[in-house]
């Protein structure tokens, strides 16, 4: 067991366009952030992911860079910034960046030499091919739907994007632009920048020589994750990383893997491998995707037998192995409380289970902003309340294929990444305290009950229980460090587990519904004294018996001695 500081941490994810707006602009900025570390330090919370903040023409809210040594004069200056480092840390607060390697802005200046001609130094920073036959170089499919892509007319060929056609895939294979890479992130190591998110690392190195994807139906585009993710290169990528920069600095580095499980995570994040600390792990996301549909916009119901599976997968996998990073929800999923409790009549009950989840699994836990008052999917019913590249692409394309519009429609109300970006519910004042503009997305209606202020009055709040979820993990190194046991496996309506560290076990009890199941006391804890830690209902009756009966959404965390 290796004892280190962000194994201990609890992460907040802040999505900055988002969280606070200071200047009226309807946009959410540095100075917003500042104005609420205390709020994030009184929480509990030890670290702080800020997604991309560098310019950026904004196709993708920041994930499209086009210079990483700049901060987006919409969230403020790079003064804002150092202040924003310097006073996170007065705080005892570290912070990270949200790092996009894979792929630039289209408007990034490598990108625009690179266009500049065939024969320009910088073409093969990024990656271009001719057509075949006047078809697409491959029938990849892009992540943001069609083709990966992009014809230039001006040199006669086509560039690749993974994701929109403003998002430019860099060339990995060209060791130039890999070293300007490296200068760039020891330049935020020297700054103080205390670790990163490393968006898409996955998908830095494609398959030598970009062949066709299998594509029995003959359609015009496939799906070809195989064929840019997590292949063997991308480990010999990351290791050079670490020995040209990263093993310098005391950070924590986490990267985004979709596709892969945790035996090929350990090549990622094993001990011995010098690469990341964990990774974003997908399977958990997927389990309400319809396996043969067009990947997440077709929904199936989640079972709790397979988040149990996935789960106790990863957990026992990982454990003295590597490490794992757990979320529910970030700026890419619906909120987790629409998703996995029950947005309605037990939001508070199902949201503070869902907490007592996270928080007590084995793993460095990531809590997105919002989630701590159990903010709730927007699910907008017109497509004009929509900003999303990637929601606004997969409307257009449906549309284009004769969809019916409410079907679509029900998919973006279910899956799309707005859901979860609407601005952050402050006050029930005019647009929930967050700007005194308009804002760039409208506010989810339900913040007059749903907000911080009103979280912070209520002692039995959603927020309280975070605050006293955070403790408690600190105070049991069992929470943080000791092995995971999953009980009652079978059990399609409550999740059990115990984390146990030498003397000292942990038991958690979670009913993921609405009914009342009765629960058998576990024969092997029978006899064991019990004390409750913690349970987001007042003290159960049955507390001390062999069969409880568990009431809508209960959590229980007992220490067993
Ligand atoms: C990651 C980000 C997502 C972004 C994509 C392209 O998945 O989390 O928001 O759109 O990468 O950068
Ligand atoms: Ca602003």
């Amino acid at each position: 067991m290796n004892e280190t500081w962000w194994k201990e941490a609890a992460v907040y994810e802040i999505y900055p366009v988002s969280f606070m707006d200071t200047n009226g602009d309807g946009k959410g900025d540095l100075r917003g952030i500042i104005s609420k570390l205390d709020y994030l330090k009184d929480l509990g919370i030890d670290v702080i992911w800020i997604c991309p903040i560098y310019e950026s023409p904004g196709k993708d809210n920041g994930y499209d860079i086009s210079d990483y040594y700049a901060i987006n004069p919409e969230f403020g200056t790079m003064e804002d910034f150092d202040d924003l480092l310097q006073e996170a840390h007065a705080r005892g607060m570290k912070i990270m960046m949200d790092l996009v390697l894979n792929h630039t802005s289209d408007q990034h200046p490598w990108f625009k030499e690179s266009k500049s001609s065939t024969d320009n130094p910088k073409r093969s920073f990024y990656i271009w091919r001719k057509g075949v036959n006047g078809l697409y170089p491959n029938n990849w499919e892009s992540y943001f739907s069609g083709s990966v892509w992009e014809m230039d007319p001006e040199t006669d060929e086509y560039y690749m994007h993974l994701y929109s056609k403003h998002q430019p895939d860099l060339n990995w294979r060209n060791e130039e632009m890999v070293h300007e890479l490296y200068q760039m992130i020891r330049w935020w190591l020297e700054k103080g920048v205390d670790g990163f998110r490393f968006d898409a690392i996955a998908h830095i190195v494609k398959a030598k020589g970009l062949p066709d994807a299998d594509n029995p139906q003959h359609l015009p585009v496939v799906r070809a994750y195989q064929l840019f993710s997590n292949l063997e290169k991308v480990h010999f990528m990351l290791k050079k990383l670490n020995e040209e920069v990263l093993m310098d600095y005391d950070i924590m580095t986490v990267g985004e893997t979709s596709g892969l499980g945790p035996e090929q995570a350990l090549e990622y994040v094993g001990d011995q491998r010098h690469e990341l600390n964990m990774v974003f792990q997908f399977e958990h996301m997927t389990l309400d995707s319809a396996s043969n549909g067009t990947g997440k916009w077709e929904s199936r119901a989640w079972t709790l037998l397979e988040l149990k599976k996935v789960m106790s997968r990863w957990q026992t996998t990982l454990h003295n192995q590597g490490w794992n990073a757990n979320y529910l929800g970030n700026h890419d999923q619906p909120r987790a409380v629409s998703r996995f409790g029950n947005d309605k009549q037990y939001r508070v009950q199902s949201a503070k289970m869902l907490a007592t989840f996270m928080l007590t699994l084995e793993g460095t836990p990531y809590i997105y902003q919002g989630e701590e008052i159990g903010m709730t999917n927007a699910a907008f019913d017109q497509i004009g309340d929509y900003r999303d590249v990637e929601t606004l692409n997969y409307y257009e394309q449906s549309h284009l294929q004769g969809k019916p519009i409410d079907q679509t429609m029900q998919a973006i109300q279910a899956k799309s990444r707005d859901n979860a970006r609407t601005p952050m519910q402050w006050d029930d004042g005019p647009q929930a305290g967050f700007t005194t503009g308009e804002p760039w997305i409208k506010v989810n209606p339900n913040y007059t009950d749903v907000n911080v202020a009103s979280a912070i009055k209520d002692p039995d709040s959603i927020y309280h229980y975070y605050k006293r979820m955070l403790s408690l993990r600190k105070t049991h190194k069992a929470l943080i460090y000791g092995e995971y046991k999953l009980l009652l496996p079978l059990d399609p309506d409550l999740y059990v587990y115990t984390r146990t560290l030498e003397q000292d076990t942990i038991l958690v009890i979670l009913n993921f519904f609405d009914d009342t199941p009765i629960m058998e006391w576990p024969k092997t804890l029978r006899g064991m004294s019990r004390d409750l830690l913690i349970s987001n209902y007042d003290l159960p009756p049955d507390a001390e018996g062999d069969r409880i009966e568990l009431r809508p959404y209960e959590a229980r965390v007992y220490r067993l001695s």
